[in-house]
């Protein structure tokens, strides 16, 4: 990403009352950027979006928009707008009304008020729709009102908090691709919130994965899926089977490891100590079932298969403990059916390790919550 740093978060925490809620957070965004923070409700997504704002105070560090400290500068004097979920929208006056609420209160002259309004309703495809009133609108152009109302006076950041919530998942699907070529046309920073990791993968150039009020990795979603730095950041972009297991060996440049039901082999990195506790990521479509001519990883009985068209998800349950989700492509539904006794292997390069020590109340956390636990 060229350019300059938009938007800079220095070593910011936040308190509310006594609890802290932000925890030493630094972030950069650059100009142009279309940048998401993604996290479980309660992690801190919309405070750290409202202390960029200006909404809300940062307990400590600072906030740089362009170059400009702004940590004590009031939220209208800062060159950013917002969208939220609710959209907040005054429901007694027309969409023209709305949009041009801001304007008016800087005392735009009217004849510029049409204009841009006309301008900024055309970017979100409203131009025929500026005297309605906004309760004979549908879900999905109330939200592009409130977008055309934040893009009116062209902020150099735009913050978008879960703007597509409300809305049914096609729409949702059409209003992603209608912001990324707003994002595109406008050409200025975007910082979206969501939870929903498909909607961040498909939307951002580089993704902020919060838990706790802190930053867990702040990466591209290629390099988040590829290389999570943590087994936290492992199970929320995509699915994965994570399990526990001890690095018994080092050979030729893989690591062995025995999990409780099989020994399998990674990449070796120089994280890896011979003794050490590990936690292993498989994803679901990095498994390939079957019935094998030569030894598999472990072998399982069907218990759960779900058709979705391209693809069939799997689970498999091995020694009657652990279950492993796979995913299989392109299979005919009448292949592998539940009671069914299959193969199941990976290549080594499918799956990744993380060093147990530093994560281990996490993974606790997550192990218990899906089920490959092993236990
Ligand atoms: N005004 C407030 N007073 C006290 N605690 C607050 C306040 N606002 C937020 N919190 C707390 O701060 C934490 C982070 O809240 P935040 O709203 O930023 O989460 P979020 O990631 O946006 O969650 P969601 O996905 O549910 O919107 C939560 O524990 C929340 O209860
Ligand atoms: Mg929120």
């Amino acid at each position: 990403m060229p350019g300059a740093v938009m938007i800079g978060l220095h070593n910011v925490t936040k308190n509310f009352a006594d609890t802290q809620v932000i925890r030493d957070f630094s972030l950069d965004i650059f100009q142009g950027e279309f940048v998401t923070l993604l996290g479980a409700s309660g992690s801190g997504k919309t405070t750290i979006l409202r202390m960029i704002a200006g909404f809300e105070d940062v307990t400590e560090g600072r906030v740089t928009i362009d170059g400009v400290d702004m940590t004590t500068v009031p939220a209208n004097l800062r060159p950013v707008n917002s969208v939220f979920q609710n959209y907040a929208l005054f429901p007694h006056l027309n969409v023209l009304d709305n949009v041009a609420f801001g304007l008016r209160i800087k005392k735009v002259p009217d004849h510029l008020i049409r204009q841009r309004v006309h301008d900024a309703l055309s970017m979100v495809g409203l131009e025929n729709f500026s005297a309605r009133r906004i309760r004979q609108l549908s879900g999905g152009q109330q939200q592009r009102v409130a977008i055309a109302r934040a893009i009116i006076n062209r902020p150099k950041v735009l913050l978008l908090d879960e703007p597509l919530s409300a809305l049914d998942l096609k729409l949702r699907k059409e209003m992603q691709l209608e912001l990324k070529r707003l994002h595109r046309e406008l050409g200025i920073t975007f910082v979206y919130v969501t939870h929903d990791q498909e909607e961040a993968m498909s939307m951002s150039d580089r993704i902020g994965v919060l838990a706790n009020g802190q930053l867990l990795q702040y990466a591209s979603p290629e390099e988040l899926y590829a290389n999570p730095a943590t087994p936290a950041v492992a199970s929320f972009i995509g699915e994965t089977n994570l399990l526990e297991g001890v690095l018994v060996d080092i050979v030729n440049g893989h690591a062995i490891v025995q999990t409780p039901h099989f020994l399998t082999k990674v990449p070796t990195d120089k994280t890896h100590v011979v003794g050490s506790s590990v936690v292993l990521s498989i994803r679901p479509e990095a498994i390939r079932l079957g019935h094998f001519e030569g030894n598999p990883i472990c072998r399982g009985t069907i218990t759960e298969r779900v058709f979705a068209g391209s693809q069939i998800r799997i689970w498999v349950r091995i020694n009657d403990e652990l279950t492993m989700q796979c995913l299989v492509h392109g299979t005919r539904n009448d292949e592998f059916s539940i009671g069914e006794e299959v193969d199941l292997a990976w290549e080594p390069n499918r799956s990744l390790t993380f060093s147990q020590s530093t994560n281990t109340p996490v993974v606790s956390d997550l192990l218990g919550s899906n089920g490959s636990d092993g236990r």
